[in-house]
Parts: structure tokens; sequence; C-alpha cells
């Protein structure tokens, strides 16, 4: 194989072979090939794009650099959720639970923040103790065991993604439709599901702002999870304001556990129902949209989905008496009410300030190497539309110190302005994408 012809051959438009994506992707996880070839060849990838055969042979040769997640002794349906990531989006931690109360098998692989968007390793590192690095053999245990494990991407999957998605992100070629398709589906399909669904957020704190771009990106996840057995169905959900009222690791694991309790924020449990019933549907749990939320209600109502929670908390080395006693959460020394300067209308509430927010008062990373701050974060009350009279409660700020809250309020007053018109919203839920097209999504009458 000789790289720069290859390199050349896409430059110029031209298509590689499903072999030689696999000898190049093989070669490149075991450093057979330097980074600045493939750096070269990732900038043709972005101009030239990749078609279908070539999408799927790159998303082969990823998933057979590692090791796979073998289920295939499991009687029951074998089902994860994949969000495109957004703010104040703690789905994840009462989804898991909830569907495995359910009794599906959920050997969820989740990540850290990246950007302004929070990430799920981080939230759950928030509960002392927790442990997310477990090993392949360990998550299987766990999974036989309790049907859940929640966990980090493993050097063990996918390896060769994980190279090259550190190389995209240092040389601007992050976005690239079929390579994010491809990067996200070799993790998912190497847990060797038999559904999966997928969050594809719209609207400015969305990864990929436009529906459109997500909608192209969700209809390849789906052609390629198809193509592997392993049926998958998105909804598009919005992300042009934080998704329930707390922003930042440790009060997003309160808010979790007061949702697996029966009292999450309308906004949270709509977007968690609507993907959970998608899952509970995929493994043939419910019969139909409107029995999936039935038995989702009767899961939390019941103290079954709180239950697994803990099951999975007490598993992975966490404390559990988070569940009945969140003063055992870390917490922030200060908090400061930050209140509406004026009367009149929320015009926005910018998730990508808020997120950006977070980690300038130390709830984020700045680097790969910053440790992070789990107590700090913003608690926020108000969604864009709503009409508020001058010293209302807009939001809390939850600092390490007084440079945090006034931090923390600068973000505040450029996240949240005040106006005399009132902002909308774009709907929680519009759009379910399957692999017969896009269609509006409909709340069940329940
Ligand atoms: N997340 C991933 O795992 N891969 C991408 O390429 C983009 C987002």
């Amino acid at each position: 194989m000789i790289v720069p012809r290859l390199i050349e051959r896409k430059r110029d438009g031209g298509r590689l072979e499903p072999g030689e994506w696999h000898e190049l992707i093989q070669s490149y996880a075991t450093n057979g090939i330097p980074d600045y070839q493939i750096s070269a060849l990732l900038m043709a990838i972005f101009f030239r794009g990749l078609d279908r055969e070539e999408m799927n042979a790159v998303t082969d040769a990823m998933i057979d650099s590692g090791a796979r997640l073998d289920l295939s002794h499991l009687t029951i349906p074998r089902l994860d959720k994949h969000s495109t990531g957004g703010v104040g989006d703690k789905v994840s931690l009462i989804l898991a639970p909830l569907i495995a109360s359910l009794g599906a098998a959920v050997p969820m692989m989740s990540g850290r923040g990246l950007g302004h968007t929070g990430g799920t390793l981080d939230k759950l590192e928030a509960i002392p103790g927790f442990r997310t690095d477990l090993t392949l053999d360990a998550a299987r245990k766990q999974i036989d065991r309790i049907g859940c494990a929640l966990i980090g991407q493993t050097n063990e999957i996918a390896p060769a993604d994980r190279k090259i998605y550190a190389l995209r992100d240092a040389t601007a070629t992050v976005e690239i439709v079929p390579l994010i398709a491809a990067s996200i589906m070799s993790k998912k399909l190497a847990e060797g599901l038999t559904g999966l669904v997928l969050d594809v957020k719209e609207g400015s704190g969305a990864f990929l702002p436009a529906a459109e771009r997500g909608i192209t990106l969700a209809k390849a996840m789906i052609q390629l999870g198809e193509d592997r057995g392993c049926p998958v169905v998105a909804l598009v959900t919005a992300m042009d304001r934080p998704l329930g009222r707390a922003c930042g690791n440790a009060i997003e694991v309160k808010e979790s556990i007061d949702a697996l309790r029966g009292n999450g924020p309308d906004d949270l449990m709509e977007v968690t129902f609507a993907l959970a019933a998608e899952m509970l549907l995929l493994g043939k749990i419910a019969s139909s949209h409107e029995d999936a939320w039935r038995q989702m209600r009767g899961a939390i109502s019941s103290g079954k989905a709180l239950d697994k929670f803990r099951q999975i908390v007490e598993a992975q080395g966490g404390d559990p008496r988070i569940i009945d006693d969140q003063s055992i959460l870390p917490a922030a020394q200060l908090t400061e009410k930050f209140v509406a300067p004026r009367d009149g209308f929320v015009r926005e509430v910018t998730p990508r300030t808020i997120g950006y927010g977070i980690i300038e008062i130390r709830g984020g990373r700045r680097t790969m190497e910053d440790t992070i701050d789990p107590g700090v974060g913003f608690v926020i009350d108000v969604k864009p539309g709503d009409p508020v009279r001058r010293g209302d409660l807009l939001a809390t700020i939850h600092a390490r110190d007084e440079a945090g809250i006034a931090a923390g309020r600068k973000v505040l007053k450029e996240a949240i302005p005040i106006g005399d018109e009132a902002g909308t919203c774009l709907p929680l839920v519009s759009r379910r994408i399957t692999s017969a097209g896009v269609a509006p999504w409909m709340k069940p009458a329940v």
C-alpha cells in the first residue's frame, strides 16, 4: 500500500476500495502509518466525502480494530441510546435504569464533556466512588447480574476510532457526516446491540445546529445499523435551550434521582420517555407507544426504576446512600440567586453560553488534563418565552468561590436576556426517523 497514492486518489475525487480502507485503518491503529498522512487523507475526505460503501468499510474496519462486548448468550433485548450531546442532558442517567428495570439489557457506553456539551461519565463520576472504567469482562458480568452497566469507551473497543477521532479533533476535520456516523456506530455496534435509539439534537446548542444535517447523520447511522442487523430509530429533539433545570454534574445527578422518583421537570421527562419508548418498542417489550409510556410511568411510581439505579450505583462502587440523602453529593461552597433585571420576557436561554459557562466556573475541562469541580453549575428556572417581573428568580449559580460567582453572573447575564418580546422554542421532540423515512413525532395520548 502506497499511502500517498491513496491520498491523491481521494483528493482528486476518487474512491478507495473496502480492502484499502481496512488496510489503512488497521495499519494506522497499530502505528504503521504516521499521523501526517492520515491528517492529509482526512482533509481530502472533508472536501470529497465518502460514499456509502466507503462509510461501511470504515465502520467495519474500526469495529474490527478492537474487541466486542459479547452479550449473545442473553435472551433479553440488548438496547442502548446515543445522543449527539447537549447542555443539561441527563437523559441517560434516567433512561438506562428505567429500561433495565423493564427487562432489557442496557450496555451503555458514554462519553465525557465535549466542547460546550456535558458528558454522562462526568456526571456519574460526581457520585462518590462511582467507577466508569470497567473492563469489558467486568461490564459483561455486571449486565448478566443486574441488566445494566454505565461505562466509558474502553481501550478494547474500536481503538482505531479513538486514535482517528483525536486526530480529527486536532486537524479541524470533526464535521464530516459519514465519519461521524462511522465513529459513533463503530462503538455502538461493538456493544452487540439488538436495537439502538438516537437522540439527534437540533438548535443553537446542538453539535450540528441545523436539523437537516442532523437528519442526514441520523439516516447514515440508521443505514449502518440496519445493514449490520441492529435496527435503529432516531428522534430529533430540541437543544435551543438546556434540558431540565440543572446544568452541572452533581446537580444533574440530583435532578436525575428526582426524576426517577417521579419529580422530574416536564421537558426532561418528555424527552426521556420519548426516547425510552422507542427502545421498548425495538426490544418488543412494549406493543405500542401508549403501552411503553404506561409501563414507564409504572416503573417510576412503583420505585422499580429508582431501585435499579441504586443497584447500578452499588455495583460500580458508588455510595448508594446518595439515593436517599443527596447531601452526600459534592456541593458548591457558594450559591447566589440571579434575578430578572427588569419586567419583560425571557428572550432565550442559550445552551452554548451556559455550557461554556460551566467550564468557566470549573465544572468542565479546558484541557483533557483538567480536573473538574463536580459541585458547580447553574439551576435555571425559566424557559424562552416566560414572562418575568423585575426581581423574579431566573437561575441559581453554584460556584466554588467568589470569583466563580462573579463569572457565573456574567454568564447568566449573557445567556438569559430579558426583552420586550417573548422568545420562542423549538418543539421538544419534532421528528421520528426510521429506515422508512422522516415523520412528525406525536406525543402518545396517555
Ligand atoms: N462523537 C463521536 O463519537 N464521534 C464523532 O465523530 C463525533 C462525535
